[in-house]
């Protein structure tokens, strides 16, 4: 199957910010995995269920993807999945340290991943999952921020809060 990697995150939502950086890695990977994972310090607005489907809804036709969501450590998925990599975007140097952190705990947890970073398209660098979701959540337009499909489920979740 060539070389694999893990684009890891919580996707909540993903933005074309990810998928930015989904196409870099592919260029450069045979396959990619895109593994949503436990971050036990965020909240998730949508569901792991929500979130799987808006991410395969965005990668509808593209080959050499997958999507699935995981439990426990990063390396640990990523050594069954005998990946060679995790991908990590890097947007900003305010990025840096907790990606810093991150890769060289994972490093340590297992000396054969590597992580690469790779930096989105400057149009996105300022982008956040969090920062749609707040903007959204007011009614301000993200719409040229997240696919479609997501947008849509966006004002869905914000109208169905509102109740
Ligand atoms: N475009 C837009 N936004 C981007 C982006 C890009 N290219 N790259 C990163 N981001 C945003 C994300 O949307 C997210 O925003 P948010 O904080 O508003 O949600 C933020 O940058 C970074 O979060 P994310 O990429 O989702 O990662 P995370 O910090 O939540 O970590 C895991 C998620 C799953 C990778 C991490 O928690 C993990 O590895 N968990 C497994 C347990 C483990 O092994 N822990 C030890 C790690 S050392």
């Amino acid at each position: 199957m060539g070389v694999k990697a893990i684009y890891p995150g919580t996707f909540d939502p993903i933005t074309n910010g990810h998928i930015d950086i989904l196409f870099r890695s592919l260029r450069i990977f045979d396959h990619i995995v895109v593994g949503i994972g436990p971050n036990p310090k965020k909240a998730a607005l949508f569901s792991l269920e929500e979130r799987i489907s808006m991410i395969q809804e965005s990668v509808k036709g593209i080959s050499h993807v997958s999507v699935e969501t995981f439990d426990g450590l990063l390396v640990d998925f990523a050594k069954r999945h005998n990946a060679k990599a995790i991908i990590r975007g890097l947007r900003a140097m305010s990025d840096f340290e907790y990606e810093f952190q991150m890769a060289l705990m994972n490093r340590k947890l297992d000396n054969n991943i590597e992580t690469v970073f790779l930096m989105p398209s400057e149009e996105y660098s300022y982008l956040t999952s969090s920062i749609v979701k707040v903007v959204g959540s007011f009614g301000g337009d993200v719409s040229s921020l997240i696919p479609k499909h997501v947008h849509y489920m966006l004002k869905e979740k914000f109208n169905k809060n509102r109740g």
